[in-house]
């Protein structure tokens, strides 16, 4: 029932940056509901239910080799929830000058990422698969990848 005002509060703000020119860059933790019992577990993600933006695309990262990072990019407007769903990796976040590491080693925890975030995936364990849902397609035009150019539009 907690994760259900949670949710429902993100879903409240992301409806207000919708209206708005403006996204506020953000990162935050979200817990994804689990239904249990005892055959195991599973978590179902649904627009307009439990995920804070409606989903247009989704990705996975797997096959990923020891010692080599991914990412390196940010996006202007893009909505992304990162979902470790075996495995796990650090996913090292950057927005209005906050540094901040992530380890996302469980399947019910997502991290939401909005607007302008510099992220960078590390240490992915050889089991890893990195699901991200997002709110758009894929749009090279919607990415930077110069750290300069981020560090530019982060400070303006
Ligand atoms: P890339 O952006 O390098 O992945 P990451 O930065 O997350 O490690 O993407 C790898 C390749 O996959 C690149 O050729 C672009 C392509 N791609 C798509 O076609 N669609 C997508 O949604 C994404 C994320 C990547």
């Amino acid at each position: 029932m907690v994760l259900a005002v949670r949710l429902a509060g993100e879903m409240e703000k992301t409806t207000r940056f919708h209206q708005g020119e403006e996204m506020t860059a953000s990162v935050e933790n979200l817990s994804l509901q689990v239904h249990g019992d005892d055959r195991g577990s599973l978590i179902a993600l649904e627009n307009g239910h439990n995920l804070p933006f409606d989903v247009k695309r989704v990705y996975y990262i797997f096959g990923t080799k020891a010692g080599v990072p991914r990412g390196f990019h940010a996006h202007r407007k893009l909505k992304q929830l990162l979902i470790a769903v075996s495995g796990s990796v650090t996913v090292k976040t950057e927005h209005g000058g906050k540094i901040e590491t992530h380890l996302l080693n469980r399947p019910d925890e997502g991290l939401l990422i909005e607007g302008l975030v510099w992220r960078e995936m590390h240490d992915f364990s050889p089991d890893c698969v990195l699901t991200v849902l997002a709110d758009e397609y894929y749009h090279e035009s919607d990415y930077i990848r110069d750290y300069t150019v981020f560090k530019q539009e982060d400070a303006t």
